[in-house]
This record gives structure tokens, sequence and C-alpha cells, in this order.
């Protein structure tokens, strides 16, 4: 008799540990969406030069979401489709766009100079392009996870770079992203969310 009554109790206590685990796991909030590459924190600190060779920090786009895309200026297809989705997406969102900074950094700044990305960024209304040293351009990189590399040699070489779309809160923080072949209404969409 006590090893039954034993085995009851023993089950019991099993039973009531499994009805709290899936209690538990219900009671969960769905998952937030993750950054790619599954990091923790995207963004950060960033200094660098826009098109008119004013320096930029991130903190000069606190209070407003930031929709960053990394590329360079001779890309032939990738990044053209990407930045034009953005500014799409940013017509869409009409008057309410000005809670949004759109934002190019090049992955190239030994051909994307202020000067050159001032003609660039001028096809792309809502956007300001910014570049800086070797150094400045890693950093910012580096604190987004984008991976970039020169591939090929020559003045005509191209830019190996990941291809997503940032959104950014407007303390910085990582939101959502998108890739160049996200809808533009889809990304007004996901942007007026947090506007
Ligand atoms: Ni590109």
């Amino acid at each position: 008799m006590p090893s039954s009554v034993l085995r009851i109790a023993l089950w019991s206590t099993v039973g009531v540990i499994v009805a709290a685990l899936i209690a538990w796991q219900w009671g969960l909030p769905p998952f937030a969406p993750r950054p790619p590459g599954g990091a923790a924190a995207v963004g950060g600190p960033i200094t660098l030069v826009d098109q008119t060779g004013a320096t930029h920090t991130d903190r000069d786009f606190r209070g407003k979401l930031m929709l960053i895309y990394f590329g360079y200026t001779f890309c032939p297809d990738v990044c053209p489709t990407a930045l034009q989705v953005m500014t799409v997406a940013l017509n869409e969102l009409g008057p309410k766009a000005k809670g949004v900074q759109g934002i190019f950094i090049t992955v190239d700044p030994a051909r994307d100079t202020p000067a050159h990305l001032k003609s660039y960024v001028a096809n792309f209304p809502g956007l300001i392009g910014l570049t800086g040293s070797e150094d400045q351009v890693r950093a910012a990189a580096r604190a987004y996870r984008v991976y970039y590399r020169k591939a090929g040699e020559g003045k005509d070489y191209l830019m190996d770079h990941s291809s997503i779309i940032f959104l950014m809160d407007r303390d910085g923080r990582y939101l959502a992203h998108f890739s160049h072949t996200s809808q533009s209404g889809a990304m007004a969409a996901a942007i007026a969310k947090h506007l």
C-alpha cells in the first residue's frame, strides 16, 4: 500500500510540473522578430559624414524612426532596388514620413565621397547619404552586423554586402527589418505601426 501511495504522489507531482510548464509556454508572449543573424542587438553608435560634408552621429536622429540601408552607389542592381523601395514606402506614408529618416550608408567610402553621394541620393527623395573614413564605415557596419567585402580589382570593383533594410525606433533600437525584395506597401504599413 505505501508504495502505491508513493506512486500516486509521484505521478501527481509530475502532472503538476507538466501542467505548469504547459501554462508557462502558452503564457509566453509571441516571439518578437529577431534581428538578422539571430544577434541580440543590432544598431549602436555611428559617426559619419553626409552628402553635404556635415558630420552626423546616430544621436542626431533621435525622436525619429530610422530606416537604414548599407550599400554603395556603384551597385548595379540590388542597392538601387532597395533604395527605390524605401523611397516609395516613405512616399506612401505621406505627411507621416516626417517621423522617419531614411538613411543610406555606403560600404564603399573610397569611391562614395560626399560629393558623389550628393548626386546619387538626389535620386531618392527623403534619404540622406552617409560616408566617412574606412574606420567610421567599418564601425557603423559592425554595429548593424552588416557584412561587406571588396570584390574584384581595378576601379570597377564590386562590393559584396548584406542587403538588409533596418527599421530602428526613436531611441535607435531595432524594430524590424526588410529586404530589397520587400513590397513598398508592406514596408509602409510596418513603419506606420510605429508612427
Ligand atoms: Ni548593392
